[in-house]
């Protein structure tokens, strides 16, 4: 059962991608209904309850599977973990800090693992954990960044080169050549992100949004934090807010991404997105996204 919707238990191998605060219950479960396999963000959730709320919330809005992305730099990744072993969630991905103690937890418990690499050797070190998939990350998708970025382009077909498992591609798919090039390059699901916050059903304030339609394929570029970067619709607005928080991660970053992808207040963390922006010219439903992308 090494196919991505054998893991999984979904319809299309495509997984969409945790996203900060903004995989709201209502995207997740509209993409696991749609055949694909939604994500929950548990990265910046700092209350547990909040986790069990919101794995609530999807599992009234569907019966299909679903799963969560766990960030093991959360000191509370082991506590989510274990809320999501007790919830029966089908799949996780890990990303951000070391699976080496999540990983055995949640395969003991019969959750299906994936981990996000960007890079070859850390493929190597996930598939010797024994974790079930490996998503390959290139570094034009949005979010956080590793400081020497590989292209999907070429990641994804190194990573399939050296490693047994099966690898997911991620990073600049938004449509059906996306996907079939995903294909092609040897992986076996894609995980898509930007494409989804512009869709009917996620949470990210309207200016968001249309922040993404308006982009074109250089309107994104990626900001360096003293530890991590991440890939950001570029502004000089954006540039210098940047500079005014990045000292504050990441105690306070929830609240501020929270004020600014969901509430659009201009103040705070910018909009995060992939350079794929430059190809999403119109808000979807999540059906139709996912309709297109595999049709
Ligand atoms: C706004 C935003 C927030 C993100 N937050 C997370 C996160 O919390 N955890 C994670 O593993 N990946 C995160 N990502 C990465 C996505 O899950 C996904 O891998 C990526 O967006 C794929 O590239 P694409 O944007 O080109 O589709 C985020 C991406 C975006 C755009």
């Amino acid at each position: 059962m090494d196919t991505i919707t054998g893991l999984l238990g979904c319809r299309y191998p495509v997984i969409q991608g945790a996203m900060g605060v903004i995989s709201n219950p209502e995207l997740v479960a509209a993409v696991s209904e749609a055949g694909g396999f939604g994500l929950l963000a548990t990265g910046f959730i700092t209350d547990p309850d909040e986790l069990i709320r919101q794995i609530e919330t999807v599992k009234a809005l569907t019966d299909k599977p679903f799963g969560a992305n766990l960030m093991p730099m959360n000191p509370l990744s082991r506590t989510y973990a274990g809320i999501v072993v007790d919830r029966g969630l089908r799949g996780v991905t890990l990303s951000a800090g070391s699976p080496r103690q999540l990983v055995p937890f949640l395969k003991t418990h019969g959750v299906t693992t994936f981990q996000v690499v960007a890079s070859v050797s850390n493929a190597l070190k996930a598939e010797a954990l024994g974790i079930d998939a490996v998503i390959a990350e290139g570094m034009e998708s949005g979010g956080i960044q590793s400081r020497n970025g590989v292209g999907t382009m070429v990641l994804v077909p190194a990573v399939v080169d050296a490693v047994k498992v099966p690898v997911v591609a991620a990073g600049g798919i938004a449509d059906s050549r996306g996907f079939r090039a995903a294909m092609a390059l040897g992986a076996k699901g894609v995980q898509i992100g930007t494409r989804f916050i512009a869709s009917e059903e996620c949470i990210a304030h309207e200016k968001f949004k249309r922040a993404i339609l308006r982009a074109d394929e250089t309107s994104t570029s990626v900001v360096i934090d003293g530890r991590f970067g991440y890939r950001v619709i570029t502004s000089q607005e954006t540039a210098s807010k940047t500079q005014e928080t990045s000292n504050e991660l990441p105690t306070s970053m929830a609240r501020q991404m929270r004020d600014s992808w969901v509430g659009g207040m201009e103040a705070g963390v910018p909009f995060s997105a992939g350079q794929v922006a430059g190809l999403i010219r119109q808000i979807k439903p999540v059906s139709q996204i996912i309709n297109e992308l595999v049709g």
